[in-house]
């Protein structure tokens, strides 16, 4: 039943920083396949390519920790996390665990016992970051809700239909609370310590990680044609 619905939503493709082409085919010579992230998605051959690289380099091949930082209404964390990264995840979440961090470019203030905290895009990013973040503490199907509003039209508005769609026993009134209340305060203040924690630290959104380490230092994939529509820090 819901296979339709992820289908119908993956489709979303409305990109507001231009010039922004997704390309589904491989067009990589297959030396050059597990050159970079991109390449392997695109050839569909991530999961032999990480197989041979952490099998190597690491005793726990079978689970790739995957770190997303990003912040909800940058575009291009938006394309990437609906076309590349929640895809890769549903057909490899047998060796791939996925940890969000909706953070990214924003700041954060004390305000008493509080933060007060300022995004990139403005109060709608914050609401949809404090959101996002809400669900993850919340409910296991956090990544397909955040996947849906990410790849909806409206972050925002979409936020509310799905979770009604994905997990319609919970409740909007209790993810707003956690939105507005001390919870969600105090998991946001968790996110911008993990995000200022990373090492090298982050130069623009979406940064990724791959067991710890910054895909920065991946050949090829700061050149790809996403990098030019990352959100750079301000
Ligand atoms: C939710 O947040 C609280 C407070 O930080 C924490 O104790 C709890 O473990 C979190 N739950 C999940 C599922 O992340
Ligand atoms: C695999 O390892 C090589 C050499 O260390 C590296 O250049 C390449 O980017 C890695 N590819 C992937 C997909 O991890």
């Amino acid at each position: 039943m819901k296979a339709p619905t992820l289908l119908f939503l993956g489709v979303w493709l409305n990109f507001q920083c231009g010039g922004l082409a997704f390309s589904s085919s491989c067009s990589y010579p297959p030396a050059k396949w597990c050159s970079s992230l991109d390449s392997a998605l695109k050839c569909g051959v991530i999961k032999e390519c990480l197989a041979s690289n952490f099998t190597r380099s690491h005793q726990k091949a079978d689970n790739v920790q995957v770190g997303f930082y990003y912040e909800s209404l940058c575009p291009a964390c938006r394309s990437f996390l609906s076309l590349m990264l929640f895809p890769t995840w549903l057909m490899l979440n047998d060796i791939m665990t996925v940890t969000l961090v909706p953070f990214g470019n924003a700041q954060e203030k004390p305000d008493g016992q509080k933060y007060i905290f300022e995004c990139q895009h403005g109060e709608q990013e914050c609401l949809g970051n404090m959101i996002e973040t809400c669900l993850l503490n919340m409910t296991d199907m956090a990544f397909l809700i955040i996947f849906c509003m990410e790849s909806s039209s409206d972050v925002i508005t979409g936020a509310k239909q799905c979770v009604e769609l994905y997990k319609p026993e919970l409740d909007w009134n209790t993810v707003m609370n956690c939105v507005k209340g001390d919870l969600g305060n105090q998991l946001m203040h968790q996110n911008a310590l993990n995000t200022r924690a990373l090492d090298p630290p982050h130069e623009y959104v979406p940064w990724v990680t791959i067991n710890g380490v910054s895909m920065r230092g991946f050949q090829g994939f700061q050149e790809n044609l996403l990098y030019k529509s990352y959100c750079h820090k301000e």
